[in-house]
């Protein structure tokens, strides 16, 4: 099982917004949700967008070329929770932020 690795710092990420950043051969999406730090894959399972470029709003994040909505919590796209996008452990250490690359969804 992977380590947890260290992305960035917890100011580089705004409250409300998300970055993706490369993490052990593949982007992956952290975002600040009014403080808690949530990891998903960057990569849409629709047709590839950033899902980092996306709106964050009530726990989901919306992807910004056609707006399918995946919830953080587990990845499910809210219209068919059979469709995921994976979800990664994160953990804050100082004001460091850290990933494990292993999906936990
Ligand atoms: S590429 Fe994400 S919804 Fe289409």
């Amino acid at each position: 099982m992977a380590e947890f690795i260290d992305v960035t710092d917890t100011d580089s990420i705004p409250k409300g917004s998300g970055r993706a950043f490369p993490v052990d051969g593949r982007m992956i999406a952290i975002f600040n949700d009014e403080g808690v730090f949530v990891a998903i894959d960057d990569f849409c399972p629709h047709m590839g967008a950033s899902l980092a470029d996306g709106w964050l709003e009530k726990g989901c994040v919306a992807c910004p070329w056609h707006a399918w909505r995946f919830q953080l919590s587990d990845g499910a796209w809210l219209d068919n929770p059979k469709i995921k996008a994976a979800t990664f452990a994160v953990r804050v250490v100082g004001n460091r932020i850290e990933v494990n690359p292993t999906p936990i969804t």
